[in-house]
């Protein structure tokens, strides 16, 4: 591992993204953390360090405690929605027309990977975008007027076409990921020539696994990450910064390669 700590990156870094005809992300909250929304785990401001995540964040937490869990997560996509995309995604949109195979597998569930420009993310733990009943599986658009309420045992949201509690369209803890959007990851992750990990402390299984595929697979793999995170060491290079920093500098190089 080769630890680089500004953005004056080695020669044979630059020359690989030059290179590249196939670019695998996955990225977490880190990325969206310089738009203004909390990470999960950041000591200073990790959801998972105010809330915990056994009540918002399981199925059981989420029907022993509807109204509490809803407003919870009402509150959180109203701060999605009044989010802006920050360099860090305006960058990897901008990647992404620089090299012919490009791919996104976020963690996250907001949509500034998508309002930065870019399109086709996958999002392996669900959307603030969406809800979904739990009984009929029917999905339903967020609305304005949902993030507008306030839930009680009274007012909870039900589908339209069957009746049944409708939930945040978000993966649980215990639950299984959207097996499409894995199997583009792990398909991309084995074939890339470069795999990022971006922003995310890869403490949630899953990731790791694709890390796997793309060493295995012959990648060059970099970490972007202020702090570290538990593959630092295992990537190639560790870009020590944030991502609105490391991702603009490394697409300017790679514009000047290009010309
Ligand atoms: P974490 O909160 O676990 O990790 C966020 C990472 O971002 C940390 O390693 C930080 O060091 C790093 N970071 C902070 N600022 C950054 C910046 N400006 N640029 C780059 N990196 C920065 O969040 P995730 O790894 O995304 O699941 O968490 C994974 C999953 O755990 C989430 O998707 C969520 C949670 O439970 C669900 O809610 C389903």
């Amino acid at each position: 591992m080769q630890k680089i700590t500004d953005t004056t990156f080695p020669g044979e870094l630059i020359r690989a993204f030059a290179r590249a005809k196939k670019i695998f992300c996955f990225t977490g909250a880190g990325i969206s953390k310089e738009s203004g929304l909390p990470t999960y785990r950041d000591l200073d401001d990790g959801t998972w360090r105010q809330y915990d995540p056994m009540t918002f964040a399981t199925y059981e937490g989420f029907m022993d405690n509807t109204p509490l869990v809803w407003n919870n997560y009402i509150s959180r996509f109203r701060q999605i929605a009044a989010a802006r995309p920050n360099p860090g995604h305006t960058a990897l949109a901008e990647m992404s027309r620089l090299v012919p195979q490009f791919y996104v597998c976020t963690q996250n569930v907001d949509d500034l990977h998508e309002r930065g420009g870019l399109a086709g993310t996958g999002h392996i733990h669900g959307s603030a975008a969406n809800v979904r009943c739990i009984k009929c599986g029917r999905r339903y658009p967020t609305t304005e007027e949902l993030l507008a309420e306030e839930i009680t045992e009274s007012n909870i949201p039900r589908c339209k076409a069957c009746g049944g509690v409708l939930r945040p369209d978000i993966v649980w803890f215990g639950e299984t990921v959207p097996v499409d959007v894995l199997e583009k990851a792990a398909e991309f992750a084995y074939t890339c020539d470069i795999c990022m990990i971006i922003g995310t402390s890869m403490e949630v299984s899953g990731g790791y696994g694709l890390l796997s595929y793309a060493k295995a697979g012959g990648a060059v793999t970099v970490d972007i990450n202020p702090n570290g995170s538990a593959v630092s060491r295992q990537c190639d290079y560790w870009l020590q910064g944030s991502a609105g920093n490391m991702l603009p500098a490394l697409v300017e190089e790679m514009k000047k390669q290009n010309k």
